[in-house]
Order: structure tokens, then sequence, then C-alpha cells
């Protein structure tokens, strides 16, 4: 329910609308873009990171937050891990249950392979359930995987690596008859096509999705085809550290189980990372639009087994989270809203930047118009936002569209006593998405033999910023890649004696790096106590003042 002074502030957006209504604001320069960038993205603050001290990438920039992560010892030091005292033994293990991991495990299935999926909290507790717009694919007469190539490398800035994108969006339309085959229900016209839609920095309307709960519609149809295929999932046990064999082979992990308070080992001939995000690690201070789990723990464990890590110094801030009511702070609020007509404005009720630019760039536009321009709109606990015009997208579309297209923002909205279609919600960037995380090639593969990533979790695909509805395409692209590659491996795998020793070497080289730290990793769990906030921002102002 909005407050008495933001009603006030909602008549101007009023005012404004039917000027507004039908033009189209103009498109930022490419030397526009670069200062907006500049001036207001997070991930251009240097205060905000910092470079990692030892490891394979040692002198990497990385957030502080991340940086302290992968600077922490072992949940292992000083525990007796009994290496022959094996629980599971199989071929391909997977650790995280999100769609990256699900998509690996039906593939390595088709393989021949025993397959063990291991997640951290329940088998489906992932960014993917909470992925609302849509899935990207080139599969309309006029679009081309090519043309979506060079989406995906403009929005990334031209630095991601090239033969992911080609493997990304070579892929898609095959990921998108998967999942159809499947039983996704995907929004269809009446003869059947696919519905598709823009998203920011697209070229051609390839957005394809359920509502806007299209990634909670692929998980379901995921979740139902791994259980029905009898593979075996373990709840509330996550990998706490890999295992190698003593030819530095990736074969297995330590799973900790969180009901038992017990450690239990895990043998693989080859093990795949699916573990998602760090939003839940609140970069910069930011609200975020993750699951719960969240918290960068495939990278700590992937860098301390030798894997090597790739632009995780950009983090996606998403231009639209909830800024307003404070019950939701930080929710997604879709960027299919935008792409279905709804605009950003100011406290005057004017559009400040195109609606459709790339996140990173749209994301910047509204800090700066907040903070730098102060025209955004106070929210009543502080913070600040600016107007998304939802009610433009029945006037769009018609009556109804946001009840048929919008159904859970719509319901989300109301539950507070705001109804979209005819007044405008309040929006701030919060955090999304990592856009980089632990190097892989076209098959899913690092540098550590026998060890796979797919999905959040990986880096390279996206470069520095990764476009709208490319993420629900990476998990099933990357996860079914590999999926199929480590399935087949696993044929010829050969298990050595499995070891932790990598372990140690890594604690030891936390002493020889004038590492001093208590803190342990991975963090399994968010703790959301002041001790820790108050950790994080003395290490970010002694930073800036030194
Ligand atoms: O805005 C969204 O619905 C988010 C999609 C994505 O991150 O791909």
């Amino acid at each position: 329910m909005y407050t008495a002074k933001m009603r006030e502030l909602i008549k101007k957006v009023e005012a404004t609308r039917p000027r507004r209504f039908g033009i189209q604001h103009p498109r930022m320069t490419p030397q526009e873009r670069e200062e907006v960038l500049n001036q207001c993205h997070p991930d251009y603050k240097e205060e905000g990171f910092r470079n990692i001290r030892l490891g394979v990438n040692k002198g990497l920039k990385v957030p502080l937050e991340l940086a302290n992560l992968i600077e922490a010892k072992s949940r292992l030091d000083n525990v007796a891990i009994d290496l022959d005292h094996i629980s599971y033994d199989v071929d391909v293990l997977i650790i995280g249950g999100g769609g990256a991991g699900a998509s690996a495990a039906l593939e390595a299935y088709n393989k021949g392979a025993n397959v063990l999926i291991t997640t951290k909290l329940r088998f489906g507790d992932a960014n993917t359930m909470m992925a609302e717009g849509g899935i990207q694919a080139a599969d309309k007469p006029e679009d081309s995987p090519s043309k979506h190539y060079m989406d995906v490398m403009g929005g990334g800035h031209y630095t991601n690596v090239p033969n992911l994108v080609n493997a990304l969006v070579g892929d898609a339309p095959k990921a998108i008859k998967w999942l159809n085959d499947m039983g996704v229900m995907f929004d269809k016209q009446e003869d059947g096509t696919m519905v598709t839609t823009h998203g920011g920095g697209t070229s051609r309307k390839r957005m394809h999705a359920a509502a806007d709960y299209t990634g909670a519609e692929i998980m379901r149809v995921l979740r139902d085809e791994v259980i029905n295929k009898g593979i075996e999932v373990v709840d509330f046990s996550p990998a706490v550290e890999i295992i190698l064999d003593q030819e530095g082979k990736a074969a297995g992990a330590v799973l900790y189980n969180l009901e038992t308070q017990e450690y239990l080992i895990a043998r693989a001939k080859t093990v795949i990372i699916t573990t998602g995000g760090a939003g839940r690690l609140h970069y910069q201070g930011f609200p975020t639009s993750n699951h719960y789990g969240a918290t960068a723990d495939g990278l700590v464990l992937g860098y301390r087994a030798g894997a090597e890590l790739a632009f995780a110094d950009t983090i996606q801030y998403h231009p639209t989270g909830v800024a307003f009511p404070p019950q939701i702070f930080g929710a997604l609020v879709t960027e299919k809203v935008r792409s279905l007509g709804a605009t950003p404005l100011n406290i005057d009720g004017e559009q400040f930047v195109f609606h459709l630019e790339t996140r990173d760039v749209e994301a910047s536009a509204v800090i700066r118009e907040c903070l730098v321009r102060d025209k955004g709109i106070d929210t009543p606990t502080g913070g600040k936002g600016v107007w998304l015009d939802s009610p433009l997208i029945e006037m769009i579309h018609g009556e109804g569209t946001i009840e048929k297209r919008l159904p859970g923002m719509l319901r989300m909205y109301k539950k507070f006593g705001i109804d979209m279609r005819k007044e405008p919600i309040l929006v701030y960037p919060t955090l999304h998405y990592q856009n980089g995380g632990l190097l892989i090639n076209e098959s899913g593969q690092t540098k550590v033999e026998n060890l796979y990533v797919a999905g959040e979790a990986s880096g390279g695909v996206h470069g520095r910023n990764r476009l709208m509805g490319n993420s629900l395409l990476d998990i099933i692209v990357f996860g079914r890649r590999a999926g199929s590659h480590a399935g087949e491996k696993s044929k010829d795998v050969e298990l050595k004696k499995l070891s932790l020793e990598h372990v140690k070497v890594y604690h030891q080289s936390l002493k020889e790096n004038g590492v001093e730290t208590d803190r342990v990793a991975p963090m399994m769990l968010p703790h959301y106590t002041h001790g820790r906030e108050d950790h994080v921002k003395k290490e970010r102002s002694e930073k800036l003042h030194a």
C-alpha cells in the first residue's frame, strides 16, 4: 500500500503518461553507455574489490566478500576424515540440485552412468526456480544463431569466450525442443507457435516463456524427469570439499549431512559442480533476488581444488528489484515487465533511459537517476527507487495482459495492496547474477581433470554482462554438455587412491601468503548477523581510506 506522499508522486506519472504513450525513448550511444557504467555501475567501484592472495589466480581482482571466502580455511581443518569409508560410489557426482545439475544428471544417465545428485537444501532450491522472464533461442525464421551470437557478444562487451557463446547459441533451439518435448508448458499461440518477446539487448524476439514463472516450470519438469528415471538425489548434504585422487584428478567430494552433522565420502569417476550463484553474499550491500543457498560454494570448492576463475569481478545487478514494499525488498521484477512496454520514470514522471538497454547499462542509469541526479523517489525505509510504469502494458497490449503474461508479478504486488495494472511500481537494482565463475571449455571441463562445471558457477559464457534469458539457456546447454561428456568420460576413468592433500597444501599456502583468518568456507548458509555486516563494512571502509 503506497503512502500518501507516494500517491501524490504517482499523480505526476499519470499526468505525463498520455504524452509518453507510443513514444520511444532514444537508446544511448556507445559513449553514453561507457560513461554511465563508469560513473555508476558497482563493478567500477574499486572499494568493492581486492586481489586474492593465493591459488591458481593469485592476484586476481574479485569482490571483497568472495575474496574472504576464497581465503578461508576448509571446514575439514582439524576434522578426521576416513577416505576409505565410502558412503556413495558412483560414476558421476553432481554437486547442486538446480536446473544445470538436473540437466547434467539426465544426460549422464543417458550415457549409462550411475549418477548421484547431492544438494545443499532440497532438490530444486535454486536460482533456476526463481527465474521468471524467459529463455532465449533463435528458433524463428527471422532469427538465427549467428544473430543471437552477436547479441550475446555485444551484451558481454565482446569479452565472452567465443567458443562458449558458439555452443550456447548453437544448442539453443535444441534446448527449447528438448524442454518442450519433456512437457515444459511454454506460452504458445493458438496454432502452437511459441510466443517470443524481446529482452534487453536482443535484436530479435527470441525470449520463450511460461508466463512469468519460466524457471519454476522448467525446474518442475526437470525434477520430475530425474525422479522418474530413478536417479539418486541426496538432499541437505552440501559438498564441503572436492576429493582428488593421488594423480590430482577429481574423484568425488566430502559431503556434510546437515541433519546428522556427519561427513560422508562420495567417490566418483567424474564430478560436476552446479552450485549456482552468490547473491546471498550481498556484494556492496545490495539486496538480492537469489535463493537462500546462493553463497558461491562451488567457486570456493573448485578454486581450492585447482580450477581457474574467470570474470569473477563482474556481477549482474538486475535493474528492477523491488524497492517498495519493504517486505519483498530486492525481489525480482522480471525484465518481461519492460519487454511488454513498461518504462522507467523519475520523480517527475519522466523517462530517463530506453527501457531495454542491456542490464548493466539500465541498472547504472537507475542508480545515476537516484544517487547522482537526485531524481529518485524516497521510500519510507530510507531507500530510493524509480517508477516502472506498468499500466502502460495494458494500454499497449490490451486489458488482461498483465494477468495473463505476468500473473506472478500481479499476485506479488496485490498481496501488499498495489495493483500494477493501475499503478506504477517502485524499483531499484538488486544483486541478481554472477557473470563469471570457474572457467570451462565447451564440454564444461575445467583444467582439473574429471572436474566439470555448468550453469551460474561457470565463467566465460557471458563475459562481463549476461543478457536476460541466457541464464536458463546456459544451465540447459552446458548442463547437458557437461553431463554427457562426464558420463562418457567416466567409462574410461580408473580411480586411484583418494586424497585431500590439496586441502593441506592450501592451508599451508594461506600461511605462506600471510593470510590470517578464522573464517571457514564454503559458507553454505548466509548468516544475517550484525557481526558479519560490520566486518565487511569495516573492511570496505578501511580500503576506501587507505
Ligand atoms: O528479468 C528476468 O526475468 C530475469 C531473467 C534472467 O535473469 O535471465
